[in-house]
């Protein structure tokens, strides 16, 4: 099957780790009345279609809109909608809702505050894919003084990963981010990696893929000493953007002592 494709739906077809993570997870929970939230080309529509009652695939852009129509006019039980989500009356209760508008730490994209507004129209037996996500940070030795993505660009891991968030989509979840956790330091730091990884049901997890969640690289205040554990305040807002990222390391301990305590 061919789809006609914007060049960025382009790349997320050619993403086959994220694809066929998501064609597991909808292949096991899809049925019913399904919502496709941010359908771009209609590919995870397409895959739904087999196992559904009826599909309705809601993009809020026109001209994207306007190809999944074309790359799944041979599907009798797949309607597509043009329409932003948060404005769109939901004709029926779902079955399944499926929802890819991830990006790293769910920050930049509109996925939390979507899934949030969609679960008025879930049903109470109903399923959201995904599932949800796993947060980590890492120290990191980074040269940039700006918030980046990890894409193309070189910087030292100083520590192992601390997992400091899971969100669950079956559940409001608060859009305003505030934890202060602690990860395992060595040598110089100046910054903060953040991974996510995809519950796309409650046993597939997938990591970042090429277009889904590239890891996040955030500047804290320098620190170098050996083995050490930094405390650190993040906070921002899902779906408000990276601009609403505050991170600020609180306090600084000894590892043996640390490990002694705990
Ligand atoms: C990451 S793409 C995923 C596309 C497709 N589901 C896939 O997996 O290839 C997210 C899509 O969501 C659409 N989108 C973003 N906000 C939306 C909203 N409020 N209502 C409907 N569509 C939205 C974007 O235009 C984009 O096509």
């Amino acid at each position: 099957m061919r789809f006609f494709v914007t060049a960025y739906h382009h790349n997320l077809l050619r993403d086959y780790e994220r694809l066929s993570g998501f064609y597991e997870a909808i292949k096991e929970h899809a049925h019913g009345i399904v919502y496709d939230i941010g359908a771009g080309s209609g590919i995870l529509s397409y895959f739904a279609a087999p196992y559904s009652k009826t599909v309705f695939a809601i993009e809020k852009d026109e001209k994207i809109a306007s190809y999944a129509s074309r790359n799944l006019e041979g599907l009798p039980n797949v309607r597509v909608v043009n329409r932003d989500v948060l404005l769109y009356d939901f004709p029926f209760q779902a079955d399944t809702i499926i929802c890819e508008m991830l990006d790293t730490a769910l920050i930049d994209e509109e996925q939390v505050p979507v899934v949030n507004k969609c679960l008025e129209h879930l049903k109470e037996d109903g399923r959201i894919i995904p599932y949800g996500v796993i947060n980590g940070a890492e120290a990191i030795e980074m040269d940039s003084e700006t918030i980046r993505y990890d894409e193309n660009y070189q910087y030292k891991t100083r520590g192992s990963l601390t997992i400091y968030d899971i969100i669950k989509f079956n559940k409001r979840v608060d859009e305003k981010f505030k934890k202060t956790f602690k990860v395992p330091a060595n040598g110089r730091i100046n910054g903060l990696k953040i991974t996510t990884f995809t519950l796309l049901t409650e046993n597939i997890i997938a990591g970042p893929t090429e277009m889904m969640n590239p890891p996040l690289l955030i500047p804290l205040e320098e620190i170098k000493q050996e083995n050490y554990m930094i405390k650190v305040t993040l906070s921002y807002k899902m779906g408000g953007g990276l601009n609403t990222i505050k991170a600020k390391i609180k306090d600084i301990e000894d590892q043996h002592e640390y490990k002694k305590r705990t």
